[in-house]
């Protein structure tokens, strides 16, 4: 077959002829993603198909990683932000009388996978994964997406595959229709051009199969729905589901398009899916999940930083302490198949550690997530030791010993001796002084914070700690890293709590004193949960520990950081010494049967005491707003002053840190995102009007304006856009 180059089209999609097959070739690396000049080229491409006639099908193929793995999201905040152009395109390339044909790879996702259903026939390499993941930014496929794949695979599994947002394998998109055939891609070539040469190979025998051109069309908006007909009150049961989550939109505009695609005409159906995609497009949902979802990526970078730093290699990692936090923290690193040591003080201690990471991948086992020899797998990547040295040959040591200051210093100072030069030295503390902990080693470039957060297998947050002597590789080579165990990383500069901790200290304060002036934990607990957060901080503390929480008051106090107010956090204090432990005792703000949280009139009684000895007025008017207010503003002025003093590089991460480590929702995109959408005035007037409430002139200090909140206020700025250009 000889390929004739054809005049260059708009780039990135050239228009080849190769025989009497035409061929779309997209060039838009990393991900081949529907940049408007992407879209523009497709639009060309298939002129230049229709203007020859010779020509008897269409292929379209990306070359690199994937074929086309989504639409351009930055594109959506446009003011003029129109899917017509890439809907015409594909509605033409339909309708049109000879085959087109997509070969896939990679992840055809989105707008991508939207291009592949308009072709008349889909071929696939087995590894190909497909998806509309639109969901995932609070939006609907927008590009017919949500009617073709109805059509194709039938309502129920498009409604899954819409709805959840996840991929679907090749072999089971060939067995729902999805995938008209798997194929193999040519040996010997890098996978696009193996899979470009077999495809065309391959189409040319299929057009002399069928017997003519013609027969290949086939048009996915001309088809029914497969599966036979669906249960009467299927959409109704589906829009039930749907409506338990209104927070998220999407949801049951989905289901109004599933319903559409399988009951309407395609033309009435492409009118359901742009009217709800112009809704969600609108949503305050969808904002929100994407300013997470760029600043997520923003969050990964360092500023200032050489592109080109050469970072550490990190082939084995070394954990000291293998309890809460070090058995999990082992596990990321065993999950991605990097080898790992874990130290500990005693024989006991090691094997009680080891024998819970065993527990944990045998409970993923028995949910059928994991295989059995899989578990063997990673525990075999696993190796226990009660010897410092073992630590040695590791390129990353972890420490998560108890949160003690002497005992860090101490492991620190032995990590500083046994480790090879160049290996990284980490620590797992959530509130100590990550420079003080540096210096005890010696070799304080080496060192930064890695701040997992529990159960750290499973929470996607990992908050990063630069030090004031943390070299730059360093940083870099552990925000890289944190990629390849599947987190999501964000830097904090040194302070008490870092990022998240810090701000989670002001709203533990308020709900406290509100709970000495009258309120209760489930009233406290509700109105924080009906703002989308997943847990009160009633209900966090029992779970976390209020042994945990009180210890770092406590600690806080020994090394002069809390204010000269008796009553702060007096009440987890009180309940840390009457071994009101919270879950792990039985009773902390509410006592429990099994995990159910239940009304404690124990706790009124003590919250009592303690208002009348610290002069606390009882009151009975405390509203949710009131609850909400004094808990969430002060909370987002913490993130003002974090700014302001530079511990936090940019809004977004502070973002980041909040739904990804503390449960806030996502779709009110974060506490900086959301005082925003409240409007900082209003937000400046209420912690104003608490201050005044707090009678003589708040000498602690609780509600004094942060001057970054005030300024940005006064000015009209938006807290968000703090640091940009
Ligand atoms: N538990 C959480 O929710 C959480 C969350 C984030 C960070 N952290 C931090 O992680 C660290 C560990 O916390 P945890 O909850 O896992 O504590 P833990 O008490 O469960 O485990 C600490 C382990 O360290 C071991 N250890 C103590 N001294 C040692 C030594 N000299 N050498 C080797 N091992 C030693 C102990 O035997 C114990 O198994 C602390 O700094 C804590 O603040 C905890």
């Amino acid at each position: 077959m000889t390929a004739t180059p054809a005049p260059a089209l708009t780039a990135p999609v050239r228009f080849e002829r190769h025989g009497l097959i035409g061929l779309l070739r997209i060039a838009n690396p990393p991900v081949n993603a529907l940049s408007p000049a992407t879209v523009a080229g497709l639009i060309a491409g298939l002129a230049a198909f229709e203007a020859a006639p010779d020509l008897q099908a269409l292929v379209i193929h990306a070359e690199g990683r994937t074929f086309v793995a989504g639409g351009d999201i930055s594109s959506f905040e446009a003011p003029d932000f129109s899917t017509v152009p890439y809907n015409s395109f594909l509605a033409r390339l339909e309708a049109g009388q000879r085959p087109v044909i997509a070969l896939l790879h990679g992840t055809p996702l989105g707008g991508g996978l939207e291009l592949a259903m308009a072709c008349h026939r889909r071929l696939a390499v087995a590894s190909t994964r497909l998806g509309l993941p639109e969901v995932k930014l609070g939006l609907i496929p927008g590009s017919l997406g949500t009617q073709r794949l109805p059509r194709l695979v039938g309502a129920v599994l498009a409604l899954d595959l819409m709805q959840s947002g996840r991929m679907i394998a090749a072999p089971d998109a060939l067995q729902a229709g999805l995938v008209d055939e798997l194929i193999v891609a040519a040996p010997g070539l890098p996978a696009a051009d193996g899979l470009l040469q077999a495809g065309l190979a391959r189409v040319q025998s299929l057009l002399a199969e069928a017997g003519g051109a013609a027969a290949l069309v086939r048009r996915s908006s001309a088809q029914t729905a497969p599966g036979g007909p669906l249960p009467a009150d299927f959409f109704s049961q589906a829009l039930a589901t749907a409506a338990r989550k209104p927070q998220y939109p999407a949801l049951a505009g989905l289901v109004r398009c599933a319903e559409a695609a399988v009951t309407l005409p395609f033309a009435q159906g492409e009118a359901v899916e742009a009217e709800v995609f112009a809704g969600v497009l609108r949503s305050g949902a969808s904002a929100s999940l994407r300013h997470l979802f760029f600043a997520e990526r923003e969050a990964a970078k360092i500023p200032g930083l050489p592109k080109d730093l050469p970072l550490r290699e990190i082939r084995r990692v070394g954990i000291v302490g293998a309890g809460t936090m070090g058995g999990g923290i082992a596990m990321n690193f065993a999950n991605v198949g990097i080898p790992v040591v874990l130290v500990e003080a005693t024989p006991e201690a090691l094997d009680r550690g080891v024998a819970l990471v065993r527990a944990n991948y045998a409970a993923t086992a028995a949910k059928g997530r994991m295989s059995l020899a899989q578990v063997e797998q990673r525990m075999g990547l696993l190796q226990g030791s009660t010897d410092f040295e073992r630590l040695s040959d590791c390129d990353l040591v972890i420490e998560a010993v108890f949160e003690n200051m002497a005992l860090k210093k101490e492991v620190a100072a032995r990590l500083g001796q046994v480790c090879r030069p160049g290996a990284i030295i980490a620590t797992n503390t959530s509130t100590l002084d990550v420079d003080a902990i540096a210096e005890a080693t010696g070799r304080p470039a080496d060192v930064l914070g890695t701040h997992f957060f529990s159960p750290a297998n499973v929470m996607r947050l990992l908050e990063v700690v630069r030090g004031a002597k943390t070299a730059p590789e360093v940083l870099a080579t552990v925000m890289k890293l944190a990629g390849r165990i599947h987190k999501v990383a964000a830097v904090s500069g040194v302070c008490y709590g870092f990022i998240g901790n810090r701000m989670a200290e002001p709203y533990m304060r308020e709900a406290e004193f509100l709970l000495m002036e009258g309120a209760t934990p489930a009233q406290i607990d509700a109105a924080i949960e009906a703002q989308g957060l997943a847990m009160g901080p009633c209900r966090m503390l029992d779970m976390a520990g209020i042994d945990v929480g009180a210890k770092t008051v406590i600690e806080l106090g020994k090394a002069g950081g809390l204010p000269d107010d008796p009553s702060y956090r007096a009440l987890c204090r009180k309940l840390f010494e009457l071994g009101r432990f919270g879950q792990k005792t039985g009773a902390g703000y509410y006592r429990y049967a099994g995990r159910t949280a239940l009304p404690d009139p124990e706790v009124e009684r003590i919250s009592a005491a303690l208002a009348a000895e610290h002069g606390v007025q009882r009151r009975s008017d405390i509203s949710a707003a009131e609850i909400v207010e004094r808990l969430l503003y002060p909370l987002i002025n913490e993130g003002a002053l974090i700014l302001e003093e530079g511990i936090a590089y940019r809004p977004g991460d502070i973002d980041i840190i909040w739904t990804a480590g503390y449960g806030f929702p996502d779709h009110r995109g974060g506490p900086v995102f959301l005082a925003d959408a409240i409007g900082l005035p209003a937000i400046v007037e209420a912690l104003t009007r608490h201050g005044q409430r707090h009678g003589a002139g708040d000498p602690h200090g609780y509600w004094r304006v942060a001057p970054l909140l005030a300024r940005c206020a006064a000015e009209g700025r938006r807290l968000s856009d703090v640091g940009r250009g």
